[in-house]
């Protein structure tokens, strides 16, 4: 919390490495995002944005190297502990509970934050009945916050998939993320729903003070809203820095070339 404005980095990934038996996914990568910045990670198909993502947010270990949080390695906690300790994420394929309604996914967000936990609600222990009263409270404001109003009680199957990975972004948000882990959130949107996203993940990350990191096809969406941007190739990193810098790095621009030729 101390180091705001320093540059302090909010995450530091030092020499991970990745081997899937044979497969180098990843291969001594090492960068840091700085505390408020987006960071756009980009590369080819099979680059390893997957599974740096997944490291992140604890779904995979490292074969070498660390991961580091407010200069804390992450590696020694499960992945069900990552909400509590401030590093939320959305799924590039979207998973809500369908049946439930918008406010009630909104909801189960932030359980994943609070102290109260199955035991002491279920047990009506004194507090829990104030804390539920503060998740709806910020259930509601994420709900305005995202232009959720109009469905917020309706269940989530059947919305159309922008408004869905609106409910998404809201239930990450919901257990307060110090850092936001988002997995190709444009795919599947329409150039509009695109846009909107770009500004809205900027609005993110001004209002509520989140550090982003965007994993990203859409070169469009990674250039527009990226402070930085760590570019991957077969699993080592080829280029870091601007957006506009990065966007002219001949190694880039071969791999991407090489990519669509072979
Ligand atoms: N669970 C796994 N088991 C074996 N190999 C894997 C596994 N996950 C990823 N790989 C391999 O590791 C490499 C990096 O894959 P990864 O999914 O991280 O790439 P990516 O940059 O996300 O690609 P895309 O843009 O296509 O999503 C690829 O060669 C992939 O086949
Ligand atoms: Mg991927």
């Amino acid at each position: 919390m101390s180091s705001g404005a320093g540059g302090a980095p909010l995450l530091e990934v030092r020499d991970v490495a990745v081997r899937f038996d044979g497969i180098v996914a990843l291969d001594g990568v090492s960068f840091k995002i700085v505390k408020g910045q987006v960071l756009g990670l980009i590369g080819p198909n099979g680059a390893g944005k997957t599974t740096m993502f997944n490291c992140l947010s604890r779904l995979y270990t490292p074969t070498e190297g660390d991961v580091l949080f407010e200069g804390q390695s992450i590696l020694p906690r499960p992945a069900h502990e990552m909400a509590a300790i401030g590093i939320g994420r959305t799924f590039q394929n979207v998973a809500l509970f369908s049946r439930l309604t918008v406010r009630e996914n909104v909801l189960i967000g932030g359980h994943s934050h609070t102290t109260s936990n199955f035991f002491n609600d279920s047990l009506r222990l004194p507090g829990s009945r104030s804390v539920e009263r503060g998740l709806e409270k910020t259930a509601q404001e994420l709900i305005d916050y995202l232009h959720l109003g109009d469905v917020a009680d309706r269940p989530v199957a059947g919305l159309p998939f922008g408004t869905q990975k609106r409910v998404e972004l809201a239930r990450a948000l919901a257990a307060s993320p110090k850092l936001l882990l988002l997995d190709e959130p444009a795919g599947g949107l329409n150039h509009d729903e695109v846009h909107e996203l770009g500004r809205l993940v900027k609005q993110i990350r001004d209002d509520r003070n989140v550090t982003v990191l965007l994993v990203e096809h859409h070169m469009g969406l990674v250039m527009s809203i990226s402070d930085n941007v760590v570019a991957l190739n077969f699993g080592k990193k080829i280029a870091e820095g601007a957006p506009d810098v990065v966007r002219k790095d001949p190694e880039l621009i071969r791999a991407y070339l090489g990519g669509e030729a072979a």
